[in-house]
């Protein structure tokens, strides 16, 4: 063990007491901090088993906070998404934090996912990760708001994909009234996943300031059906999840893309998801325009004749609520 008076916070993160989870063995090793000194001391080893005794003798002793060195970052991180659900259940996890944990791992496994995007590893890691979001949403639909808040001001198309996500749950299990967990996991996939076909597409069209030539928007209209073969190699989807990635930029006027459906053979969920999914797009600043205020992407998606299903839409903003004057 190094001499702990070289140690310096900088070269540690405090993790909270819940995020070391009881049963588990941590891959990183995890330390204590000295009362106010920057001291930090090996509290055990990397690969320690940990256990409720351990747990309850720390709390016995006032502490709440181990330490991980900075460059083990990566490796805790990968272990608060392992054992995500047993966290966000514990008592000891401060009140909000859930959403903040369950809002950080989906971003970064999303990352993953846009950074690789051929790769089934990435892609069996949604899955999970859904199931959690979808139980924590049912338990505290509240928890929207929260995420509302915590939401990436910045567009990246990952954070946009759980925003789209976590909208899709909330709103299908508040509006649409559905409980089944199964159907709202489904729905929560579709969201994860919507755009992974934008991971193909090059950052210079995506993030181009000005309006796109004929060429450039033929090639992100090809993302739902390259998101939706990126997807199916790796796993069967069902009819909901192929929904929302095939189907999201149609129009009840037809003329939306890739196969210009009609409304009636628009699936309801995919109606829903081009609502959410404009909404969350308009409310985030890009590289190419600043973010809108949720009233006023409201005001303009009210606006625009023919793009939305008028009764979703309108039950959004009712959903929305005094939510929907928030800025963000
Ligand atoms: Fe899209
Ligand atoms: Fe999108």
């Amino acid at each position: 063990m190094q001499n702990p008076t070289e140690q310096t916070s900088a070269q540690f993160l405090p993790v909270h007491l819940a995020l070391v989870q009881p049963g588990t063995v941590p891959p990183v090793a995890l330390y204590l901090r000295a009362g106010a000194e920057e001291q930090f001391t090996l509290y055990c080893a990397a690969h320690t088993a940990f256990d409720e005794e351990a747990r309850g003798r720390l709390l016995g002793r006032g502490v709440q906070a181990l330490y991980v060195r900075m460059e083990d970052e990566g490796a805790h991180s990968q272990y608060i998404e392992q054992n995500l659900a047993a966290i966000i259940r514990d008592d000891l996890l401060p009140p909000g934090e859930a959403s903040r944990l369950v809002y950080e791992t989906s971003s970064r496994v999303m990352q993953h996912v846009f950074d690789d995007p051929r790769s089934g590893k990435n892609i069996a890691r949604v899955e999970p990760l859904v199931r959690v979001a979808v139980r924590s949403i049912m338990k505290n639909p509240d928890t929207l708001w929260e995420v509302t808040d915590l939401a990436s001001h910045d567009y990246q198309t990952y954070t946009h994909c759980v925003n789209v996500s976590v909208l899709l749950v909330a709103f299908s299990l508040k509006v649409l009234d559905i409980q089944d967990a199964s159907a709202l996991e489904s729905i929560g996939f579709g969201g994860m996943l919507h755009d992974v076909g934008k991971s193909l597409v090059p950052a210079e069209i995506l993030n181009k300031a000005g309006p796109l030539t004929d060429e450039e928007f033929a090639e992100v209209q090809e993302h739902p059906l390259t998101g939706l073969s990126l997807v199916e190699q790796h796993r069967e989807l069902g009819s909901t999840e192929a929904a929302i990635i095939r189907s999201h930029h149609e129009r009840p006027d037809g003329r939306g893309y890739p196969d210009e459906l009609q409304y009636q053979d628009i699936p309801r969920v995919a109606r829903v998801a081009k609502v959410l999914d404009c909404y969350d797009a308009m409310t985030t600043d890009h590289c190419y325009a600043r973010a809108r205020s949720p009233f006023e992407t409201l005001s303009i998606m009210k606006r625009m004749d023919g793009h939305f299903d008028e009764t979703i839409l309108n039950g959004f903003i009712r959903f929305l609520g005094p939510e929907g004057d928030r800025s963000r």
